[in-house]
């Protein structure tokens, strides 16, 4: 049926500590409400349950958007199918950490969760509610200090899903470099510098050269195919890591280590409160580093903040371009009206 909604209404789940939301988006746009479906506790997650609210949210979607959602860019219009199953799932049920970096909340945030949801997405599984045609997600506090980490990123690759790694790259994960190996896992590490003091400054840990070491054995003999599965994000931090020497040593980094693929994102705190008005020195260092990925073969990816801030600024630069044509066609109807 079409409607207007977004493939994580639809089929999709983020397990948060204590809760399972539509996704892990909380933002200006939701007035940093969380897409919260229901509460789970003890590890156990009522499939039942979410399928039934994940069918009103739906029906809710083809009248108009669910509150959390108002304004999101990730609503489309699309031919959306009614069956139940999920496809997209992020983790986000832990909360510790080898890092410390100083843009994010996770640590201080969230209880110290022990959590365990390896049985209950087998339950899943063992349902036939699973499909794998969506994306497999790792947020949480750091996943490869996570026990459950391993099995359950094995069982989906076994189950033949894409899955996308978070990592702060501070440990060396095998199972992450098996799965790039086999094509089926993408790792998105970080860094977002590269001198020692920007790196410091950032993640509040000197690990700076262990973490670009990691990064380098993780690209380290894939195969053609699977160089662009590790990923290399730089967040721009307004005043701590926007000079552009800090990003030309990053993207000397990237060629010298042959990565394939990066990722901007604007630091969300100061994209949230600034979306109107980011600095054009951002989009500059922005449109800099996509030029040299371009020149170097490398692919460009934008996340959720980056991808709003430009939207948003398109947005604007369109309005502007109407109000000038309007103005200059109005002009040219009153010299009209004049002469005839
Ligand atoms: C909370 S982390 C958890 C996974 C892992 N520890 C890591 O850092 O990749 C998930 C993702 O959110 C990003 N992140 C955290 N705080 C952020 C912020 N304030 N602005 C932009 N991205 C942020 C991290 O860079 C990471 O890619
Ligand atoms: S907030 Fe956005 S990404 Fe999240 S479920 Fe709604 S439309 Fe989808
Ligand atoms: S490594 Fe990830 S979870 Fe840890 S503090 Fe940094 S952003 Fe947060």
């Amino acid at each position: 049926m079409k409607y207007r909604s977004c493939h994580l209404i639809e089929h999709g789940i983020s397990i948060n500590v204590d809760s399972i939301q539509a996704c892990c988006l909380s933002r200006e746009f939701n007035k940093g409400q969380l897409p919260i479906i229901t509460k789970y506790e003890n590890n156990k997650i009522n499939w039942a349950e979410i399928f039934e609210i994940k069918r009103r949210h739906r029906k809710h979607q083809r009248v108009q958007d669910l509150f959390f959602c108002e304004g999101c860019y990730n609503l489309r219009e699309d031919d959306w199918d009614e069956e139940d199953y999920i496809s997209f799932i992020n983790f986000d049920h832990w909360s510790q950490c080898n890092s410390n970096c100083i843009y994010c909340n996770v640590q201080t945030d969230k209880p110290k969760a022990k959590n365990n949801v390896l049985n209950a997405v087998k339950d899943l599984i063992k349902q036939g509610k699973f499909r794998n045609d969506g994306e497999i997600t790792f947020q949480g506090g750091e996943p490869t200090i996570l026990k459950e980490f391993e099995p359950i990123l094995k069982l989906f690759i076994k189950q033949g899903s894409k899955v996308r790694v978070h990592s702060s790259g501070i440990l060396f994960s095998r199972a992450i470099r098996d799965g790039l190996k086999k094509g089926a896992v993408t790792v998105v590490i970080s860094p977002d510098s590269v001198t020692k003091e920007t790196y410091k400054k950032v993640k509040r840990v000197d690990k700076s050269n262990k973490v670009w070491d990691n990064i380098k054995h993780y690209r380290k003999g894939l195969k053609e195919d699977f160089t662009k599965n590790v990923k290399v994000k730089y967040i721009i931090i307004p005043g701590i890591n926007d000079t552009f020497e800090e990003v030309t040593a990053f993207l000397n980094k990237i060629k010298e280590f042959d990565i394939k693929s990066v990722i901007v994102d604007i630091e969300y705190i100061y994209a949230n409160r600034n979306i109107e008005n980011i600095s054009e020195h951002v989009f500059m260092l922005m449109d800099y580093i996509e030029t040299v990925a371009k020149e170097n073969d490398i692919s460009y990816e934008l996340y959720d903040s980056a991808k709003y801030a430009v939207q948003n600024r398109t947005l604007e630069k369109i309005t502007n371009f109407d109000i000038d044509l309007f103005q200059t066609s109005k002009q040219k109807n009153i010299q009209k009206n004049i002469r005839y």
